[in-house]
C-alpha cells in the first residue's frame, strides 16, 4: 500500500476489518465468553463495523434484537452491509456517546470494547445512559486500555508517534508541546487510570468483578502496522504535522512500529480490564 492510499484509509478509517485482528479483535472473543446463557437483547456502544454483533448473533441463537450505537457513517454503513443477513435481528443507530440519547431499549446486556478512551473526559454520561438503559440484573461488559504515561501524560501509542514525529525532525522534548498546540490530547491521558474508572462509573453502575490480560501488538512489516495505525486512530494524530507531510508521517510511525518490533519483539504491550457491571 502507497503512503498516499493509507492517507485516505486514515479519514475514513477504512480496512478495520483486517487491522482489528492485532488487537482489538481480542475483546470480542473475551467479552462473549462472559454472556449470560439465552441473552435476549444486546446494544453494542461504539459498535464499528458491527463484528461483535455479528458474532453474538451467531453465537446466541436466543438473542432477538442486538442493536449497535455508533458515531462514524462509514463504519455503520460497512456494518449495515456485514449485518443484512440478520435481517430484523439487527438495528443500528447513529450516536454520538459523548452525548448519548434516550432509546426505546431494555437490553439484558450492553458491550462496550475499546471505545471508552474516545468518550474522555465525558465518560459519566455513557455509563449514566447505561444504569437508565440496562434491564434489572442485566449485564454490562466494557474493557478498558491502561498504557502507562509520563509526566506529560504520553504512552502507549503516543510513545510510537513521538518516535514518528522525532525522525521527522521534530524536537523528541518538543513533542508534548506539539500535542498541545494541535489541541490532540494524549491517549495515554484520555485512558484513565483503574481507579479513576471506577469513581466515575460508581454513581451509575455497580463493579461485579473483573478480568485483566496484557495485550501484545505484533507486527510483520512496517506497512501492517501504518495500516493499523490510520484503521484504529484514522487522522486523530496525523492532524499534528502539515497535510503536505501526512504520507511521511503514517510512513514514520510504521518505521517506528516496525524498530520497536525488532528491538523488543512487540510493539506495545498493555494492561486491558474487562469489568463485569451490573444496575446497582
Ligand atoms: C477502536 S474502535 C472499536 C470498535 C469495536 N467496538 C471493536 O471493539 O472492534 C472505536 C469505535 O468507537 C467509535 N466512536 C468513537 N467515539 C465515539 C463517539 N463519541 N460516539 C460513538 N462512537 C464513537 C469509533 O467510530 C469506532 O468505531
Amino acid at each position: 500500500m502507497t503512503a498516499s492510499a493509507v492517507e485516505i484509509q486514515s479519514r475514513t478509517l477504512a480496512g478495520y476489518a483486517d487491522a482489528s485482528r492485532l488487537r482489538q479483535v481480542h475483546d470480542r472473543d473475551w467479552v462473549l465468553d462472559l454472556f449470560p446463557d439465552d441473552p435476549r437483547s444486546l446494544v453494542d456502544l461504539g459498535s464499528g463495523i458491527g463484528q461483535l454483533l455479528q458474532a453474538a448473533l451467531e453465537r446466541f441463537p436466543s438473542l432477538q434484537l442486538a442493536a449497535g450505537l455508533e458515531r462514524s457513517e462509514h463504519r455503520i454503513a460497512e456494518a449495515a452491509d456485514r449485518l443484512r443477513p440478520y435481517g430484523a435481528r439487527t438495528v443500528l443507530h447513529q450516536a454520538d456517546l459523548t452525548d448519548p440519547e434516550a432509546l426505546p431499549l431494555r437490553p439484558d446486556v450492553v458491550t462496550m470494547t475499546s471505545v471508552l478512551h474516545w468518550l474522555f473526559p465525558h465518560e459519566e454520561r455513557v455509563f449514566a445512559w447505561v444504569g437508565r438503559h440496562l434491564a434489572p440484573g442485566g449485564r454490562f461488559l466494557l474493557t478498558t486500555y491502561h498504557p502507562a504515561r509520563d509526566e506529560h501524560g504520553l504512552g502507549g501509542e503516543d510513545e510510537i508517534v513521538r518516535d514518528a514525529l522525532t525522525a521527522l525532525g521534530a524536537d523528541r522534548g518538543e513533542v508534548p508541546g506539539l500535542f498541545a498546540r494541535a489541541g490532540t490530547l494524549p491517549i495515554a491521558t484520555r485512558t484513565r487510570t483503574a481507579d479513576d474508572l471506577a469513581r466515575v462509573l460508581r454513581p451509575h453502575l455497580a463493579v461485579a468483578g473483573h478480568l485483566e490480560r496484557d495485550a501484545v501488538v505484533t507486527v510483520d512489516s512496517a506497512e501492517q502496522y501504518a495500516h493499523f495505525h490510520a484503521a484504529t486512530f484514522g487522522d486523530y494524530y496525523s492532524r499534528l504535522v502539515p497535510a503536505g507531510q501526512r504520507a511521511d508521517f503514517f510512513r514514520a510511525v510504521g518505521e517506528s512500529a516496525w524498530q520497536r518490533q525488532n528491538e523488543r519483539g512487540h510493539v506495545s504491550r498493555m494492561p486491558v480490564r474487562l469489568w463485569q457491571l451490573t444496575t446497582p
